[in-house]
């Protein structure tokens, strides 16, 4: 498997050695209704545009061999848009799981999602359940949809298993640690992300996964989401490339291991 972007200036290097891309991609697509409104369009047609992004991302992910790819795509406070934004996101999403099923199971990719779930449409939610059962087997690569997601409502029912088996007599108090509060997150089981990109200029995580990028690389871009393609991934995957993570460690002492 390659990890080469096609060559878009003559002489320079625009590879990405594969021990140095991350083992879990997590992404905030925003700047959809902003790409549509320069255009003097609905923001619905940059929600559609984007869905195009999501696409062309899993696509490439899968092709460089990035494990885990996790995509906020519909947050808790996203249930406060207008009605008719939420109908037609949920429309893409229903539009996107039947299109690309086919490309899931052919290319070993598993479907996997966290957030309230059980608050979407039914009929997304069966969509969702039929994808899910059926990629179950896929080994190449997990892609998460956060549908639903907010993460310090994550922590909060996490908090409220943990107190209900402490009740029950099923785990002592001090036993509680880091490992017992993730085992009950939405992501038990994931990687934590190494690199977490935002597209449309926005420098905050809006309570995405705020547990589990407590050592992630972050990369932000001017780009919008709809505009962010493969050109755009090999850029942050460059810039993560070039990173040291020192997880509190000093430079000096990572290179002398
Ligand atoms: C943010 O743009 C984007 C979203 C709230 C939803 C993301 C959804 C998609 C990319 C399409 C459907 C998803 C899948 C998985 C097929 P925004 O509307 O907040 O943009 P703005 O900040 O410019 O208004």
């Amino acid at each position: 498997m390659s990890a080469t972007a096609p060559p878009q200036n003559q002489g320079e290097d625009l590879t990405v050695p594969p021990e140095k891309l991350p083992r879990h991609l997590a992404v905030i697509m925003d700047g959809n209704g902003r790409w549509a409104k320069k255009r003097g369009w609905n923001r619905v047609r940059g929600h559609e545009e984007g869905s195009e992004s999501v696409r062309v991302l899993v696509r490439a992910c899968r092709r460089l061999g990035i494990g885990w790819l996790t995509l906020y795509a519909f947050s808790e406070e996203n249930w406060a848009r207008p009605q008719a934004e939420v109908t037609a996101l949920m429309k893409l999403l229903n539009r996107f799981l039947k299109k690309e099923r086919q490309e899931m199971l052919e290319r070993g990719i598993r479907l996997n999602t966290i957030g309230e779930t059980e608050k979407l449409p039914k009929a997304t939610r069966e969509l969702l359940s039929k994808t899910m059962a059926e990629t179950a087997g896929g080994r190449d690569m997990t892609l998460t949809l956060a549908l639903s997601y907010g993460g310090r409502q994550e922590i909060t029912q996490a908090a409220r298993r943990l107190a209900e088996d402490v009740k029950a007599g099923r785990l002592e108090p001090a036993a509680i640690d880091e490992a017992a509060l993730a085992g009950r997150l939405y992501t038990a089981g994931m990687p934590d992300p190494d690199l977490l990109i935002r597209t449309s200029g926005e420098q905050r995580i809006s309570n995405f996964l705020p547990w589990q990028t407590a050592y992630a690389e972050f990369y932000f871009t001017e780009t919008l989401w709809p505009d962010f393609r493969e050109p755009e991934l090999m850029s942050a995957l460059r810039a993560y490339a070039g990173r040291q993570r020192r997880f509190g460690r000093t430079g000096d002492q990572l290179e002398t291991g």
